[in-house]
């Protein structure tokens, strides 16, 4: 075998060792920044800011690329997504689409309840999240999703002001009050 061929089948087995430990610590140094708001594990216990454990990774890896780029734009996450590369970015979303959401539910309301499950259904929010809300591909998880996020998504959505979000929501959102919207998130917040 030639020397130089030799050399560069050593560099690849090499490479293919140590890449991806430091790979995983540059990743784990991000995620540590990112678990201040969306917990260790993605569950977050922060108001406002929503979980991400099990999520779609497709969904992930879209806004993870939305907001890296300031087309989502997030003021509390301003620059955090600075200088990942997009194996990073699929790192990340891998890491929190493998974990389970662990739903932290706040008091069950039935009539609110049993009001958002009505609409849900009647605005078929299940041919895109499927019927259980658990999201595929780039639609998002919804069932025990924090009730506050839900509703401040859906309030942007509504509203016209998700700047660099699928306009897609607007129109399912169309014509509904904030009522019907707190309605909505509190059964979807306690779905499980
Ligand atoms: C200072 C708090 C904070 C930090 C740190 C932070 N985020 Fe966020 N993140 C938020 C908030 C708040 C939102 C929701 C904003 C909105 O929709 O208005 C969000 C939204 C997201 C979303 C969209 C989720 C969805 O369901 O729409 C993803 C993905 C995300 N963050 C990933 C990350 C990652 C990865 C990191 C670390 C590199 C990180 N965030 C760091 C606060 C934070
Ligand atoms: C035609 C498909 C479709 C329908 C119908 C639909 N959605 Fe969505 N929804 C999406 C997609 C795609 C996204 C992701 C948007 C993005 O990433 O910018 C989304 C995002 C969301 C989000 C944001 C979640 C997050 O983590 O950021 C909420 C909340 C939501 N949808 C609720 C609903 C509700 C409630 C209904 C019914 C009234 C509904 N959706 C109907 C496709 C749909």
């Amino acid at each position: 075998m030639r020397a130089s061929k030799l050399a560069a089948l050593l560099s690849g087995v090499y490479l293919s060792i140590v890449a991806p430990l430091s790979f995983a610590q540059d990743i784990s140094a991000k995620l540590a920044v990112c678990a201040a708001c969306h917990g260790a594990d993605g569950n977050s216990t922060m108001s406002g800011s929503p979980s991400l454990a099990g999520q779609p990774r497709i969904f992930l890896e879209n806004n993870l690329i939305m907001i890296r780029e300031g087309i989502r734009d997030i003021p509390v996450m301003k620059g955090q997504l600075d200088g990942l590369t997009d194996p990073q970015i699929i790192a990340i979303a891998k890491f929190y689409a493998g974990h389970t959401l662990k739903p932290t539910h706040g008091k069950h309301h039935d009539a609110l309840y049993e009001r958002g499950k009505l609409l849900s259904k009647q605005a078929l929010c299940g041919t895109c999240h499927l019927p259980n809300y658990v999201g595929r591909e780039q639609m998002p998880r919804l069932a025990g999703q924090r009730e506050d996020y839900l509703l401040h998504s859906m309030r942007q959505f509504r509203n016209n002001t998700a700047t660099g979000r699928d306009t897609i929501m607007a129109a399912s959102l169309h014509g509904m009050n904030d009522d019907d919207l707190k309605a909505i998130a509190h059964y979807l917040a306690l779905t499980k």
